[in-house]
């Protein structure tokens, strides 16, 4: 293997409400990015993707990432970090200028994004994401790049994605304790878009939904541009608690019977396949019929799959979404889960995994790990950004070229 360029190292670092992601990755030509280092660790202190417990947290991502570092040998010393949470909202702005010198150039472009995202944001909510749709250049609408464009006066649509102050700072509390530094913080759901979409989906429209253990986060794009995001604070630990409950089975177990023997869709499952249901305060286990079991899922996946349609339908993007819908998160590696979703949303469906990845691709090829690679797919975007606008690199990420403390 070629030696390593550290300069080049991202990390990201995912606290999902069941599972702590922590990944690192060397920046490639070509969008591509090597997983140097994974490490995961159950995640306690988490509730619906919010912060519970400080310490348990925080001790829950020092495992992680000593994981990470382990395999990657190397020390963390900053990274980009996931949030999600039923407090993430989102809302879409516009601004206008007047060009300054007849032609738009990158100052006009700062100008139009800044008067666009000025609007009144309350004190107690933070602003995560300005992303610009489109502008328009007096009557030229829909222009992605008016850089060189003649004009008089620009517009800018924006995308503003703004979460709870307080509950960021949770999170960064956790970081600080397990001595890591927060460079930026990125939706969930938009890093996983940047993992698992084409540019012909971004294009043609598309909703990527990440459902994981206590939230279903979705973004929409249409035309290249997003225009919805939003979190459902409701996910797979639903169902697992169902099962339990119906089954008076302790939800470890419920747990470990929803992954390995669980079907989305009941017709999928034969009444004749049986398994074992362990019971609670020491009774002996029970036999039960596997299509039973789909019987208690189904209608779970169903009020899933309902909530987020119902989501886009309130968007009012339903029509613009052509290239259908692209799961994420580990609730999707349910059995029938693609089925059951392609039958509700009437729309094509497909799992999304990390692409443009080289390395340590075993680890990570897995619908859960599209946030975490797909902050590192954000972050080298945000810095090919920079480095084509000419920018300073250290404006994005605090110290991009001293995040690591050298190796072990
Ligand atoms: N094969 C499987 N079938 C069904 N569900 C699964 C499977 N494997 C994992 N899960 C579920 O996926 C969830 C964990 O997924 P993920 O790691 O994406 O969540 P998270 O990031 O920890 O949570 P969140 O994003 O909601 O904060 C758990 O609820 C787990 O039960
Ligand atoms: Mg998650």
């Amino acid at each position: 293997m070629s030696k390593i360029d550290e300069s080049n190292l991202v990390v990201g670092l995912d606290i999902g409400t069941s599972n702590i992601k922590a990944v690192i990755g060397e920046m490639l030509d070509n969008h591509f990015v090597s997983i140097v280092g994974v490490g995961t660790y159950p995640a306690k202190g988490m509730d619906k993707g919010g912060v519970n417990d400080l310490n348990l947290v925080t001790q829950s991502i020092q495992r992680a990432v000593n994981e990470m570092e382990l395999m990657a040998d190397c020390k963390a010393s900053s990274v980009l970090m996931a949030i999600t949470g039923r407090h993430v909202q989102c809302q879409n702005e516009t601004g206008m200028v007047a060009i300054n010198n007849a032609e738009v150039d990158q100052e006009d472009i700062d100008n139009v994004i800044h008067t666009a995202r000025s609007v009144p944001i309350p004190a107690e909510r933070r602003m995560l994401h300005v992303l610009p749709q489109e502008y328009t250049v007096d009557v030229q609408e829909g222009v992605k790049n008016p850089i060189g464009m003649s004009g008089v006066r620009m517009n800018a649509n924006i995308h503003i994605i703004t979460c709870a102050e307080d509950m960021a700072k949770n999170y960064i509390k956790c970081t600080d304790r397990a001595e890591l530094v927060v460079d930026t913080m990125v939706f969930s759901a938009l890093a996983a878009s940047y993992s698992v979409l084409t540019d012909d989906e971004r294009e043609l429209g598309v909703c990527v939904v990440d459902i994981g253990a206590g939230t279903m986060d979705l973004v929409i794009y249409s035309n290249g541009a997003i225009r919805h995001s939003a979190v459902i604070p409701v996910a797979g630990n639903q169902i697992t608690g169902d099962i339990a409950k119906i089954f008076r089975t302790p939800v470890n177990n419920a747990e470990a019977l929803k992954v390995r023997h669980a079907c989305a869709l009941k017709d999928m499952v034969s009444i004749e396949d049986t398994i074992n249901v362990p019971s609670v305060g020491g009774r002996p286990a029970r036999t039960m019929s596997r299509h039973t079991l789909a019987e208690v899922i189904e209608p779970r996946y169903q009020e899933l799959f309902e909530l987020i349609h119902e989501e886009i339908k309130a968007s009012g993007l339903e029509e613009q979404i052509a290239a259908g819908i692209v799961l994420t998160g580990g609730t999707v590696k349910m059995e029938g889960a693609v089925e059951f979703a392609e039958e509700i949303f009437q729309m094509p469906v497909r799992i999304g995994t990390p692409n443009n990845i080289k390395g340590l691709t075993d680890y990570v090829n897995d619908p859960s790990f599209a946030v975490a690679i797909g902050l590192l797919q954000y972050g080298r975007q945000s810095i090919e950004e920079q480095v084509s606008q000419k920018l300073p690199t250290e404006s994005i990420f605090n110290r991009i070229k001293s995040w690591f403390k050298g190796e072990f």
